[in-house]
């Protein structure tokens, strides 16, 4: 099974490590989702309503995303990692997706958080990778809790 790890994290970087060392225990790809204009501290300050992360969440905003993964439809499974924004993924996951046909690909989505649980996330990313299987979202707290589950249900 050819499997990549497409990751955000904007924050303390705390998804990204776990993404990073999960890839390399489970020998799989990583593609960083980055966003075109990088998020600067003032950007992610969710308690000024004219933040960034707040026009892009209230006003249901595409985030554009540096670059494109070479041979995407290689991959058999992806697995989607991102911190809970606003109770679910960031957009600029949403937009990743978008950018992509899911058709006939297992997918698992991973995420890390201030104190919410997983929510409706899987439920709310599920349009965005329409075609594909989505099978379900966890929070995760270090890379060994992901590389289980990802063993168990991949
Ligand atoms: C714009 C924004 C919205 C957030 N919304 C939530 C939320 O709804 N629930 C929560 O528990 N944490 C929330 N957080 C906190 C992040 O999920 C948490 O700090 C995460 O672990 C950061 O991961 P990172 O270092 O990979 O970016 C939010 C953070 C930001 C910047």
């Amino acid at each position: 099974m050819k499997l990549l790890i497409a990751c955000f994290s904007a924050e303390h970087g705390k998804t990204l490590k776990i993404a990073k060392d999960a890839a390399l225990a489970l020998g799989a790809d990583l593609f960083e989702i980055k966003p075109e204009r990088v998020y600067t501290e003032a950007d992610l300050n969710w308690k000024n309503p004219l933040a960034r992360c707040n026009r892009e969440k209230f006003g249901n905003r595409d985030v554009p995303v540096v670059g494109r993964i070479e041979g995407f439809d290689e991959y058999d499974a992806v697995l989607l990692g991102f911190p809970i924004w606003y109770g679910g993924a960031p957009n600029v996951v949403n937009t990743f997706c978008k950018g992509y046909s899911w058709y006939g690909k297992r997918i698992a989505a991973f995420a890390t958080s201030g104190g919410s649980g997983i929510g409706k996330t899987a439920e709310r990313l599920r349009p965005f990778v329409a075609g594909g299987e989505l099978l379900d979202a966890r929070l995760v707290h270090n890379s060994l809790e992901l590389e289980a589950w990802v063993r168990d249900i991949l």
